[in-house]
């Protein structure tokens, strides 16, 4: 795309004020709110979204340090998946194999202050067992699962790899990753829980589950006899996680508030430890998934769709080389959806402002009060249309209550998973009238601009 038809398409999105009459109609199933007033403010930022499944090479030294401290990098997961060596299911030596990749993977997350989240039904083999293997359990014998726990346990004390760790209990036992019944995944839930809080040695690590690729709902079984269970057996974990490929937060909270209402569990941290599908890796998505797990205070871990020895490469899909299909390659650059991340991590600063999505929930924003300026991350959902923000509370930053608003715009352009984009375009400067203290404005996600995320900023 030329630099003329960007500067063009740029005039698209403000011209609300020269030409109201040919807009569709503003409601609030297409308005988003941000909320400037100081008594709406939500705290400083910490990159609650900034999490990433997988992602470090097996040489942790190949993608350079700065793109880690860039996105603001701060969670990992990790355990050797779709490796050739196939985890304890296959032995000593390919559960060494595993393990070791953990902990390189680990070591590399920590320089950059990470907390750490192992995935044990990777360093046990899931993607190399099947139904004739012997899983957790079989036949009431849990013999060879107490031996996985009891070497895996102690390699990570002797390894030095309790800091910042959480325990990930099995991941996925409701979807691909667990062949045997409900009630056998249940037995080691409570197995596996008692055996790591009878270790004081691992006070400090953290227990995180279900992990379920479905999210809660009352009417789901998974849940509702997991849920039962951990009462039961007082075997809550620290963070209660689940996954959203495809799902929205804005459902699953409710849900969850009703399930832990109903079976009465206590409130604790939650981390959707894997989000987004692929077709939401993109620069729009990115700004969407942001503002949703922000909104509700949660932790998120970036999902991972890339597969083989990619799948642990690129920070799941924030990264290209220059030759994506070079294990050893060189040459890393970020995408469009890393640019994001960057600007999110770098630019974002100050104070939580509260947000809404808009009602029809395809557009959300994110929004920082910083010492200089008001910064509006901006993301539409897989859909082009025309959709507003209104931002109220202006006085409250210093502003008159109407007036002129000079705003900047930044398009994070997207160029595919694995298209380089350097960095975020300028679109523009554009003055808004404005009174009642609030100022509304379109945003046009248009063919040109399908899956672009924006920016837009002005001085305080
Ligand atoms: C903004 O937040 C303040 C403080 O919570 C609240 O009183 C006010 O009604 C909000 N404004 C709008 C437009 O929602
Ligand atoms: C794992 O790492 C240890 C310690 O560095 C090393 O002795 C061992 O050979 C490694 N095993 C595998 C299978 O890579
Ligand atoms: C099933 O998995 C076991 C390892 O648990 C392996 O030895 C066996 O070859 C696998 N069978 C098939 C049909 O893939
Ligand atoms: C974000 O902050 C960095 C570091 O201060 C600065 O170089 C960059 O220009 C800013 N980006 C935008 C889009 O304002």
């Amino acid at each position: 795309m030329g630099v003329n038809i960007l500067a063009l398409l740029a005039t698209l999105p403000l011209c609300i004020n020269a030409a109201p009459n040919f807009l569709p109609r503003q409601s609030s199933q297409d308005t988003a709110t941000v909320n400037l007033t100081t008594g709406a403010r939500r705290g400083a930022p910490q990159n609650l979204a900034a999490g990433v499944l997988y992602g470090i090479p097996d040489d942790p030294t190949q993608i350079p340090d700065h793109f880690y401290s860039d996105m603001g990098f701060n969670y990992a997961r990790i355990g050797g998946a779709q490796m050739e060596a196939g985890g304890w299911v296959d032995g000593l030596e390919t559960y060494y194999a595993r393990f070791n990749n953990t902990r390189d993977n680990y070591f590399q997350a920590r320089k950059f202050g990470a907390k750490v989240i192992i995935l044990p039904h990777d360093i046990w083999g899931t993607d190399h067992a099947n139904q004739s293997s012997n899983w957790p359990g079989d036949n009431g014998d849990w013999t060879d699962y107490d031996n996985y726990l009891n070497q895996l346990i102690g390699d990570l004390k002797a390894n030095d790899m309790l800091d910042g760790l959480v325990y990930d209990t099995w991941n996925e036992p409701d979807g691909s990753f667990w062949d045997r019944s409900q009630a056998q995944y249940l037995d080691l839930w409570s197995r596996t829980y008692n055996r790591i809080r009878s270790d004081s040695d691992l006070n400090g690590v953290l227990i995180s589950g279900p992990s379920y690729a479905s999210q809660p709902n009352t009417g789901n079984d998974w849940w509702t006899n997991w849920v039962q269970r951990i009462v039961a057996d007082n075997t809550i974990p620290d963070q209660y996680t689940w996954h959203d490929e495809p799902g929205d937060v804005a459902n699953d909270v409710p849900r969850w508030a009703d399930i832990r209402s109903q079976y009465n569990l206590p409130d604790r941290e939650i981390n959707i430890n894997e989000y987004a599908t692929f077709n939401q890796q993109i620069s729009a998505g990115a700004a969407w998934w942001i503002s949703r797990l922000e909104r509700y205070n949660l932790r998120g871990l970036r999902g991972n769709w890339l597969s083989g020895w990619q799948l642990r490469d690129f920070l799941a899909s924030l990264l290209t080389k220059t030759d994506t299909n070079d294990y050893t390659g060189t040459g890393y650059q970020g995408n469009g959806e890393f640019n994001v991340y960057k600007y999110y991590h770098q630019n974002m600063t100050g104070e939580r402002a509260t947000t809404t999505s808009t009602g029809d929930g395809v557009m959300d924003v994110f929004t920082t009060v910083g010492s200089d300026k008001v910064r509006v991350l901006t993301g539409v959902l897989n859909q082009q249309g025309t959709w507003y923000i209104t931002i109220s509370g202006l006085s409250a930053v210093g502003l008159s209550s109407s007036g002129t608003l000079s705003i900047q715009t930044w398009g994070f352009d997207d160029a595919g998973h694995f298209g380089a984009v350097a960095g975020p375009s300028d679109r523009g400067v554009y003055g808004h009238q404005y009174d009642g203290d609030s100022v509304t404005f379109p945003v046009f996600q248009t063919s040109q601009d399908e899956n672009t995320a924006w920016a837009f900023e002005f001085d305080i």
